[in-house]
């Protein structure tokens, strides 16, 4: 649409520059139409040439000529298309009088003005005349003959054509006057028809019979010089005198005729042409004029027509340069009109520019207006797609809260399965109920419970397979007696419900690469859903078949089966089948499925009388990468993940043995059972004190243990801010910490070990590796604290080991160095001092150092007491005094005390 408007306008434009001017011409314009006779002689060229010399002197005249050609119907027809094109004047020279009156009348009428030139129509109905006096012409003519009479007077005068004005009136005034005049008489009249071939017959005949000819007065020089050739054929020509009329300054004009002596004499009969366009002007600019506008004749013999030539020479002359300059304005004019034309070509094509500028202006500005628009809506899109990237994101973390929330919750679940287990084990082994009833009660508790940890397990295996981080560890593994293995955790049932629960085993010690536990799991998973599922007296069986390069494991049973249409999406998670009345969590098969295609099998389901699944394993071992391979099964491999119940290991040797003080141990947890169960394991070995978290600080430093056990998960401020408190503090922070937690991420344990903690263990712990930690980390406390007793000159001041117990004995040394000669200083002001209580000092040196405070700074004074002794200046007394002892008899027994020897025998060795 915006370009056929944008075409339109350029059209327009075009046209408008085309037509600039054009107008502006036609307005101003006389259209003048000029019918001329004929065109064949020199006379009417030269009225011609005239007519069109003054009209090129007058930008405004339109001038158009047609040439009759001596045609009496073609003048009145181009008289007629003069009067059709509405021209402003008609100029006509009619042929014939007659003839040409009617339509000059018709132009007249139709209100266009005619201006009758040189021949006359009949009447006065045109508008105005212009012409020599033809009658005057022919009286002059006359004259002269009778003033220059020298011979017979005798006369043949030859007429123009019939019917034409100049022809009758030039014949009448000579006549007029010859008839006035004796003497002279017209002896013949040729009715000659204006041109030279109308002559020659008539004149030679007439010559003949009238040889005494003086004169010859012909009405045109044409004709003049035509009975001239007559009577020079009749070689008579000196007799007679020859007279014409027109007096053209032309090669065999009438004056050159007369200067050579051809003629006696001619009349000049102007042609008018200049004079007549003047005068149409004039008429069209309704100038009053005459009617009738007579042009000057005069007669040129050999007496003048060397002047008139030269008169006319000169006019001529004019004309031509008027021509020349006519033709060099023509030419300017078209110069002008091609640069005008150049110029609004160029003021086309600067439209054309412009109306391109505006319009890439006009672009420019729509384009950034949707550019505009663009970017609009790309933000749009972008904060819609940031939206719903933060949607995502919020629902991924939700997902997440929700997938953590149940992996914590089924850690959680653990603690107290774990602990049921374990205690339940512990019944089993009482002798009090061994040989009871209750055996079989406590082993169905046993049972379920772990049926219960193993569906917990299930979830948590749910998460791992979703975060991708099971790692294969496969072993070679007889597959039927694995199978057999597994089976026989059900055959109890199996009795109890009357199934017939078989192995078909067609490889039997066929060796398949498996990841036991995972494998387990599966056959777990797919061997309660068979006895769930099927009635009692029912049949489960499991087939395993070699089928060349793949074992087939056929789990088949004869329960109530899958709806055929479900059996596609029994491995999706949390699918549950139609016809599934019982509590099922939905993701046994979704992750038996993962596990068997982690070994790089598949598993499917078919369903007629009952379900049945095939399990299919490749053999070998090739189908696994290096890292998954192991070359023996190794049953301890998951044992961090697993808990209470693995088989006890022998505890460090260095641990605390019977006999000896019991170390402190601080339980911070909140979950009762758990702080029980501790304290029935561990009481044993440890002191055990409990906090449930509110008030973990306060505990710690009111006891200041030797260790500490946290749970992070309490009540209040987490397992991690507590840890870092204690840590923090100068008072607790040699104190070791075990974190135990559900929380078995990455990102928590970091967060564990930042928080200064020393041991990381995820729940369900395994209490034999509990206790080697708790036994490890005293240890290593025992080691810092012999270094420390025996070093206590080398602890430097820095922390070079970072450790703050080193600042901390520095600074404890640097004040009882200060206090050396003190006998007054007390371990009241030391505490004062550390900023700590003298309970607290207590406990913590005890624990650095493992003597008492009181102790120590005696062992450093006497220490310094036996440098000084090997200064034999120094008496026993003034060491004494000078290293805080009141009494030197005490000093004495102190010092032989630490020393073995009395200082006087320490002071007398060499
Ligand atoms: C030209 C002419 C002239 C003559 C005039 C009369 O055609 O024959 O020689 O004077 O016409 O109309």
């Amino acid at each position: 649409m915006r370009s056929i408007l944008y075409s339109i306008f350029l059209i327009s434009t075009f046209s408008i520059v085309l037509s600039c001017g054009g107008k502006q011409k036609e307005n101003s314009t006389i259209k003048i139409g000029f019918s001329q006779a004929m065109s064949t002689d020199d006379w009417r060229q030269q009225m011609n040439r005239s007519i069109r010399v003054e009209a090129s002197l007058r930008p405004e005249v339109d001038l158009q000529i047609h040439d009759a050609h001596n045609n009496i119907e073609k003048q009145i027809r181009d008289i007629e298309d003069f009067i059709a094109r509405k021209v402003d004047v008609i100029i006509v020279s009619p042929i014939q009088s007659k003839p040409l009156t009617a339509i000059v009348e018709k132009s007249i009428r139709e209100g266009i003005p005619v201006l009758v030139v040189d021949r006359k129509i009949e009447g006065d109905n045109y508008t105005a005349y212009l012409g020599a006096d033809n009658i005057e012409v022919g009286r002059t003519a006359a004259k002269y003959i009778v003033s220059n009479r020298s011979g017979s007077g005798k006369i043949i005068e030859i007429t123009g054509a019939a019917g034409s004005s100049p022809a009758y009136e030039r014949s009448l005034g000579f006549n007029q006057v010859i008839n006035a005049n004796t003497g002279v008489r017209v002896v013949s009249t040729i009715a000659g028809d204006w041109e030279k071939r109308s002559v020659r017959k008539p004149l030679l005949t007439l010559l003949k019979s009238h040889p005494d000819v003086e004169y010859i007065f012909a009405h045109n020089d044409r004709m003049a010089l035509s009975a001239w050739e007559c009577a020079h054929e009749l070689g008579i020509e000196d007799k007679i005198k020859f007279i014409g009329v027109d007096a053209l300054n032309t090669p065999n004009g009438g004056i050159e005729l007369v200067k050579n002596g051809t003629l006696q004499a001619t009349i000049l009969y102007p042609t008018g042409g200049n004079e007549a366009l003047r005068l149409a002007q004039k008429i069209h600019n309704k100038e009053p004029i005459a009617k009738n506008n007579i042009l000057n004749t005069i007669l040129v013999d050999h007496l003048n027509a060397e002047i008139i030539e030269n008169q006319m020479d000169k006019v001529d002359q004019q004309q031509e340069v008027i021509e020349g300059q006519q033709h060099a304005i023509k030419v300017q004019e078209q110069d002008y009109a091609s640069q005008n034309n150049l110029l609004r070509l160029l003021s086309l094509f600067l439209i054309i520019i412009l109306s391109l500028a505006l319009y890439s202006i006009y672009s420019t500005i729509s384009i950034s207006k949707k550019k505009r628009q663009l970017e609009e809506i790309n933000r749009t899109v972008i904060s819609q797609k940031d939206k719903i990237e933060q949607m995502a994101e919020l629902t991924r973390q939700n997902h997440e809260a929700k997938l953590n929330f149940f992996t914590g919750l089924s850690h959680e679940f653990k603690t107290p399965i774990t602990l049921i287990i374990n205690y339940v084990e512990s019944l089993m082994d009482n002798e009090k109920i061994k040989g009871t009833r209750l055996v079989d009660e406590v082993k169905l508790i046993y049972n379920n419970s772990n049926r219960l940890l193993r569906l917990i397990n299930q979830l948590l295996d749910f998460r791992k397979v979703e975060d991708r981080k099971f790692s294969l560890r496969v072993s070679p593994t007889d597959i039927c007696q694995f199978s057999r293995e597994i089976m026989n955790n059900f055959t109890g049932e199996a009795t109890r419900r009357g199934i017939d629960f078989t192995l078909g085993c067609a490889a039997d010690g066929q060796e398949l690469f498996i990841d036991r536990n995972l494998m387990d799991k599966v056959y777990f998973n797919l061997l309660s859903n068979a006895f769930k599922f099927t009635p009692d007296n029912g049949r489960i069986g499991i087939i395993i078949s070699d089928a060349g390069e793949i074992i087939n494991l056929h789990f088949k049973d004869s329960g109530i089966g899958i709806p055929e249409e479900e059996a596609p999406m029994v491995f999706r998670p949390f699918f549950r089948a139609s016809n599934n009345s019982k509590n099922s969590s939905g993701i046994g098969l979704h992750l038996s499925k993962e596990f068997v295609e982690l070994h790089k099998g598949t598993i499917e389901v078919a369903s007629s009388g009952g379900t049945e699944f095939i399990i299919k394993l490749r053999k070998g071992r090739d189908h696994f990468t290096e890292d998954e391979v192991m070359a023996e099964y190794d049953s301890e491999f998951r044992v961090a993940e697993f808990v209470i119940g693995s088989p006890d290991y022998d505890i460090a040797e260095h641990l605390p043995s019977a006999g000896h003080e019991k170390y402190s141990l601080l339980v911070i947890e909140d979950n009762t059972d758990l702080v029980t169960f501790l304290k029935n394991k561990l009481s044993s070995e440890y002191d055990v004190a409990s906090s449930d978290g509110s008030d973990a600080i306060e505990k710690a430093l009111e006891i200041i243990p030797d260790i500490i056990i946290c749970d992070v998960n309490l009540s209040g401020k987490d397992g991690f801010e507590v840890s870092k408190q204690l840590k923090k503090d100068l008072r607790t922070s040699h104190i070791p910490i075990i974190i135990l937690t559900a929380l078995g991420n990455e990102e928590s344990m970091l967060r564990g070990l930042q928080s200064g903690i020393d041991q990381y263990l995820t729940k369900p712990f395994s209490l034999p590796i509990l206790k080697q930690s708790l036994g490890n980390l005293l240890y290593n406390r025992e080691k810092l604290r012999y270094y420390y007793t025996n070093n206590l000159y080398k602890v430097e001041p820095e922390t070079k080991f970072g450790f703050p117990e080193q600042e901390f004995i520095t600074r404890l040394n640097d004040i009882i160095f200060q206090n050396m000669d003190n006998s007054d200083f007390s371990v009241e002001e030391l505490a004062e001092k550390l900023k700590v209580s003298r309970v607290q000092l207590y406990r913590k040196v005890k624990a650095i150092l493992g003597m008492s405070i009181s102790d120590h700074i005696n062992n450093i004074r006497l220490e310094k007491a036996g440098e000084l002794l090997k200064d034999k200046t120094l008496t026993i007394a003034e060491v004494a005094y000078s290293v805080g002892f009141s009494s030197p008899n005490y000093f004495s027994t102190a010092f032989k005390s630490k020393f073995g020897i009395s200082p006087k025998e320490y002071k007398g060795r060499p």
